[in-house]
């Protein structure tokens, strides 16, 4: 379903009944994950559960054999991913890939690339995003590739919102950074939420997805099993076991 319940208004976000992989090889299988208009959706799962599949299954990279994605009701499932990104879809992927020779300045601008005419827009977006990580304006003319990771996080996050997507796809960006970091990296995207971006995030970092998140869903192997709001699933026994240590830190593998 692409509309909610009302019927008026359509999901920012709709995958419906996705079945999707690599030629060969399925991973996805029926996947339906909604996500509404300035809500956070986290998607939970552990390694190899098709999480950065279905990120890019959505930002077009890959292809659904079966079902299809909407943005705001119209399918995005058949475009080009730059034709994606162009209707608003953000991905900000897995493990980041910046230009590290470039300055943060010139990553952030490359971000803007959809828009740079528009100078005085893009301008207001870069301040809405010093505002948000502070740090990067004062490391403007420093290589990208320089940063320590939770900076380099920051530039990626900062430079798909230098997009100014209505729709912001975060694969794990918490992975690899310091707890104090992913506080950090959290706390802005708390503030993101503010001001009305959606956002889907796929975290191992259960609890913290959990605590920033409206809505969550956990895929394993492919499949969705559970879904609900992100303080029930926190309740869940299922959840706890596998993604929530018994007081609610994160299990130990
Ligand atoms: N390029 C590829 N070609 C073939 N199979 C792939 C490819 N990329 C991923 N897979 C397989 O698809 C499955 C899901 O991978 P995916 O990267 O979506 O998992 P994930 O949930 O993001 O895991 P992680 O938490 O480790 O990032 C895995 O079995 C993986 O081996
Ligand atoms: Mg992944």
């Amino acid at each position: 379903m692409s509309e909610t319940r009302n019927g008026a208004t359509p999901h920012a976000l709709a995958v419906e009944n996705v079945t999707s992989g690599y030629g060969p090889v399925t991973v996805l299988r029926e996947v339906s994950v909604t996500v509404a208009q300035g809500e956070i959706v986290a998607i939970l799962g552990s390694n190899g559960a098709g999480k950065s599949t279905l990120m890019k299954t959505i930002a077009g990279l890959l292809r659904p054999s079966a079902g299809r994605v909407l943005a705001y009701g119209r399918e995005v499932s058949r475009l080009a991913p730059e034709k994606i990104t162009s209707a608003g879809v953000m991905m900000v992927p897995e493990g980041r890939q910046l230009f590290g020779e470039l300055s943060v300045a010139d990553n952030l601008l490359l971000g803007a690339y959809l828009h740079k005419r528009e100078r005085e827009q893009n301008r207001k977006q870069l301040e809405i995003v010093y505002d948000l990580f502070p740090i990067l304006k004062e490391r403007l003319r420093q290589a990208a590739g320089g940063m320590s990771g939770g900076q380099q996080q920051m530039v990626a996050i900062a430079r798909g919102l230098m997009a100014r997507p209505r729709v912001l796809l975060l694969d794990e960006p918490s992975l690899g950074l310091a707890p104090q970091v992913i506080e950090q990296v959290f706390a802005a995207l708390a503030r993101l939420r503010e001001l009305g971006t959606t956002v889907l995030i796929v975290e191992q970092n259960a609890l913290q997805a959990l605590d920033l998140a409206d809505r969550a869903y956990v895929l394993e192997r492919g499949r969705v099993t559970i879904e609900g709001a992100a303080g029930q699933l926190k309740d869940d026994p299922r959840v706890r076991a596998a993604y929530l240590g018994p007081r609610g830190e994160p299990a130990t593998p």
